[in-house]
């Protein structure tokens, strides 16, 4: 791809966990490192796009000509991404955002006692579903993480969120998903057609994505 080719785009990127606090000391995740979305604003950056990145709690360092904007919750993250999308021409949602917390957060250490224990929890707001119904120009693209029935669950994340495309990991394929260096995808578009990404680096496979991107741009213009 030619280096300069997302010259002046603005494109807003997620990435990481979220965590959703039960107590002072105690939180729920995921096994998300950011590692993705990482890969996916440092090479935007390299095409030339203006990117703000919005991590969740991850331990990497700021890829270079990104600003980054680091968040804790699923509620964080959906202000700073509704706030930055705003001007945005490209959102890419790497994030894996909690879909239920705590319905409520004690304020002291919770203590333990012999009988077991239910925490209930409510659902948080889909972000990329609310970015779905306001986008106008927007150009919406979506991840998903699935263990079984990959392409019916990604399809209907793509339909159900108004995305124009969206990133399928199989997370039981070998070198795919949480956590590792690389990946195994398949981008799926809204008009149905599919690129089959093999095994490869997650840098590589933002690339592609961001070729997508720009296919997709160009026919938007
Ligand atoms: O961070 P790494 O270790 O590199 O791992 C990368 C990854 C596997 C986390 C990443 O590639 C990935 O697949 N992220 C999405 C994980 C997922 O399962 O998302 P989901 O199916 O819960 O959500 C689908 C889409 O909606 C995602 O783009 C997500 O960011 C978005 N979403 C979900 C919930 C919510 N409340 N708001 C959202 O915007």
């Amino acid at each position: 791809s030619d280096r300069n080719d997302l010259d002046g785009k603005q494109i807003v990127i997620t990435a990481g966990p979220t965590r959703e606090a039960v107590d002072p000391v105690r939180y729920f995740t995921n096994y998300s490192s950011g590692k993705m979305g990482f890969a996916l604003a440092e090479q935007a950056a390299k095409r030339g796009a203006d990117v703000t990145l919005i991590a969740g709690p991850v331990s990497l360092p700021t890829p270079e000509n990104v600003k980054r904007i680091d968040v804790v919750t699923a509620d964080d993250m959906f202000q700073a991404v509704i706030k930055a999308a705003d001007l945005a021409d490209v959102v890419i949602k790497a994030a894996a955002v909690a879909d239920y917390r705590p319905a409520q957060v004690a304020t002291e250490k919770m203590k333990k006692s012999d009988d077991a224990m239910a925490i209930e929890m409510e659902r948080t707001k889909d972000i990329l579903w609310t970015l779905g119904q306001m986008k106008t120009n927007q150009i919406l693209v979506g991840f998903a993480a699935e263990s079984e029935r990959l392409d019916e669950y990604a399809k209907k994340k793509l339909e159900k969120k108004n995305l124009d495309l969206i990133c399928a990991n199989n997370i039981k394929a070998e070198g795919a998903g949480f956590n590792k260096d690389t990946n195994v995808m398949t981008l799926m578009r809204r008009d149905g057609e599919r690129v089959e990404l093999p095994l490869q680096s997650k840098h590589e496979a933002a690339n592609r994505i961001l070729d997508e991107v720009k296919r997709l741009d160009v026919n938007h213009t």
